[in-house]
């Protein structure tokens, strides 16, 4: 995590962030989403959320990639509607009960933001603004970019375990990946820079158990030992996949180029011709990787979103209304 004067000093730039934003005037997209959505109804959303996010990582900097992979897996299932985190109940299987979720976490601090949120401006804030603006906090405070995002997301009345098919396995190879991101609009450079969020955190040994067997010519030999002795602890046994776990950098990309890739869908960026430049243009290019990725972010965040009738705010982020 950056250091701590620099993170007291976030709120601050963030909130000049704001106000720059709020000279420039509203502008709300045909989503109507709009930078400054919350001005009057909520003038210190964002404050509250970045605090609570440069807290929580203090005590736990590895939430970082939680909070990340939180924002992703809801906007690629139904939209960015916060339908992650609604709780199962005895009519209806939500998709945070998918196997897909494996080890999905940080819902405590988005339940303590909406908590703060909903004390200062009740019913204001949805559940799924809140997502993609501590995903947002996660990122920088981590070191990597800074940049802002539209808010005006509403939060869905659907969340089904059926749905999560729209996720991409860690077990695809380049062509898979492509097509499946390119469902959701996104381009090849824009799926490698995304990808690039595993810069971040960790993966389990169930989601690459599948390259211990058969003899993958992409695998570094010294990296295969690697991984069989991570999971002669057991599936639930944690590789990070790069050197820097908690720092948002460009290492991640330089693990491809050695055939230390940690899922097939990570090291298949680097074997396959159509992404193979891209993943070596971000490995030597950091600023370049680091803009690309807060484009393809703030893309991401706009995915489906819900508008009017289409959804609501949640008070409870766990519960439809
Ligand atoms: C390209 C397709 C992707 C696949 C197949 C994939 C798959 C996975 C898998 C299997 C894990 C490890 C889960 C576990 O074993 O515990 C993981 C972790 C993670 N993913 Fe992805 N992911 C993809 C794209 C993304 C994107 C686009 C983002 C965010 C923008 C993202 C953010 C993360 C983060 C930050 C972690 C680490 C979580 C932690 O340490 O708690 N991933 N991903
Ligand atoms: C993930 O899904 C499993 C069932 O596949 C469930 O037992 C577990 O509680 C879920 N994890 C989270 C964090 O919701
Ligand atoms: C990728 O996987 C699909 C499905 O298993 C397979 O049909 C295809 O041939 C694979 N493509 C490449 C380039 O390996």
């Amino acid at each position: 995590m950056r250091s701590p004067n620099l993170v007291k000093m976030v709120g601050v730039v963030l909130l000049a962030v704001e106000i720059i934003v709020l000279i420039s005037g509203y502008r709300f997209g045909a989503n109507g989403l709009s930078m400054n959505y919350y001005l009057s109804s909520c003038p210190l959303a964002e404050p509250i959320v970045t605090n609570t996010v440069i807290r929580a990582l203090m005590a736990d900097p590895t939430l970082a990639a939680a909070l990340v992979r939180l924002h992703f897996h809801d906007c690629f299932v139904q939209g960015c509607d916060g339908s992650i985190l609604i709780d199962s109940t005895k009519d209806n299987t939500a998709e945070k009960d998918s196997p897909a979720n494996l080890s999905l976490r940080g819902y405590e601090v988005i339940n303590a933001a909406k908590k703060q949120l909903e004390k200062q401006c009740p019913g204001v804030v949805s559940c799924s603004d809140i997502l993609a603006m501590t995903a947002r906090d996660a990122v920088y405070l981590a070191g990597g970019p800074l940049y802002s995002i539209q808010k005006g997301r509403k939060d869905g009345r659907r969340s089904k375990i059926e749905d999560t098919e729209n996720l991409p396995s860690p077990t695809f190879n380049a062509s898979q990946l492509i097509i499946k991101f390119r469902q959701h609009g996104f381009s090849a450079e824009e799926l490698v820079a995304l990808s690039g969020a595993h810069t971040l955190g960790v993966a389990t040994c169930r989601s690459f158990k599948n390259r211990l067997s058969d003899e993958d010519p992409t695998l570094d030999e010294d990296f295969a030992q690697t991984l069989s002795e991570t999971c002669s602890s057991g599936d639930d046994a944690e590789l990070p996949f790069d050197a820097t776990r908690n720092s948002f950098d460009s290492l991640y990309f330089n693990a491809l180029q050695r055939k230390a890739g940690v899922l097939t869908s990570d090291q298949t960026l680097y074997a396959d011709t159509r992404t193979r430049n891209i993943v070596n243009g971000f490995a030597s290019n950091q600023p370049m990787f680091f803009r690309r990725f807060q484009l393809a972010m703030v893309k991401m965040g706009t995915l489906d979103v819900k508008q009017g009738s289409r959804g609501e705010v949640r008070k409870n982020c766990h519960k439809i209304n």
